[in-house]
């Protein structure tokens, strides 16, 4: 299963090829049943290098449809695993049943704002999908990484929380723009996937997606090196995009991501002073008083003071010794 993709209808793929709870993390993006191919319509867009056998699914049969597919998603993810999953208006009453049919609890609803709506004269332009972010019912807790991109003392210009920013359920986050390149109808964002794989997701997890398209999850699961799986029943996106699997190097956005502005250890090279030792100090009572261990304290610590795990490390065994 680890990276391997099926040029395959996805609800009988699933059944014939993914265990129960086999899946850490399940990121997906249905078609709309909104026609498929007026679809450059709702994206502004010319269609010169877009692939021809986008495959939708007729409106009537989108509940039956979305019912037959999450039965599956939920069969197949891990009791500690997430899913998200993006849709338009439109139909997203069929969504919101099926998960509710098929035992998902709602996390967060997230609105997506994106910049290619259509303009329009007589009504407002649609610039949002929905991304219901959701897990089995019942389940306690769910792999979460609060920390994966800013740590809890980083501040905007206007002094404002990075990371609370990041965590509120609107995201603007605009359209890759790939000038010529071949593509399909739809394709999602990179910055958009890599924000929902940091957080919902390890190093090393097992990713699916239903509905590969573009293979657009897949390849930033590689770059982040993580594993990933799925189906895409049109043979030529498939066909095409499997080959360009294999010019994704496994991990490279890692590099950037941790030497960029949301580099959790933004402070590694910078002086301790007396102020923040004992910040740490307390910080590190209090998380270990709520029962973690020690090395998922040294985990979070260093996220949130934005240093080195060894650091966190060696400035409690200093304070234990004196
Ligand atoms: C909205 S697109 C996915 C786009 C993708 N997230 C990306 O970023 O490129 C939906 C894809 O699902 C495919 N599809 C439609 N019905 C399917 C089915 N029953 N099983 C698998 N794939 C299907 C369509 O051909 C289309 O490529």
């Amino acid at each position: 299963m680890r990276d391997i993709y099926y040029n395959q209808d996805c609800i009988r793929g699933a059944r014939e090829h993914l265990p129960d709870k086999s899946v850490d993390l399940i990121i997906t993006d249905p078609p709309f049943a909104i026609n498929g191919n007026s679809l450059h319509k709702h994206y502004h867009r010319r269609e010169d290098n877009v692939f021809e056998g986008y495959v939708e699914i007729n409106q009537e049969e989108y509940r039956d449809f979305s019912d037959k597919w999450l039965y599956e998603a939920h069969r197949v993810l891990k009791d500690t695993g997430s899913m998200y999953v993006v849709s338009g208006w439109s139909n997203l009453l069929d969504i919101l049943l099926a998960l509710e049919k098929n035992k998902f609890e709602l996390i967060n609803h997230i609105i997506w704002k994106y910049n290619f709506g259509v303009s329009t004269r007589h009504k407002f332009v649609t610039s949002h999908y929905h991304i219901l972010y959701c897990k089995k019912a019942g389940t306690k807790k769910v792999k979460f990484n609060t920390f994966c991109r800013y740590g809890a003392t980083e501040r905007n210009d206007d002094n404002s929380s990075r990371l609370y920013k990041d965590l509120e359920d609107v995201w603007v986050i605009n359209r890759d723009f790939k000038k010529g390149r071949l593509k399909n109808k739809n394709t999602l964002p990179a910055e958009l996937l890599k924000k929902m794989i940091l957080y919902s997701s390890d190093e090393g997890d097992l990713i699916c997606d239903f509905f590969l398209g573009n293979f657009s999850t897949a390849k930033i699961a590689k770059s982040l090196n993580r594993y990933s799986t799925g189906f895409e029943i049109n043979k030529d996106v498939y066909d095409y995009q499997i080959k360009q699997m294999h010019n994704i190097k496994r991990g490279y956005l890692l590099k950037e991501i941790y030497s960029n502005e949301g580099n959790p250890h933004i402070n590694q090279r910078k002086r301790w002073t007396e102020e923040e030792s004992i910040k740490v100090i307390e910080r590190y009572n209090s998380i270990k008083s709520s029962g973690l261990t020690d090395k998922k304290t040294y985990q979070i610590l260093s996220m949130e003071f934005g240093r080195g795990y060894f650091s966190m490390m060696n400035i409690i065994k200093k304070h234990r010794k004196s």
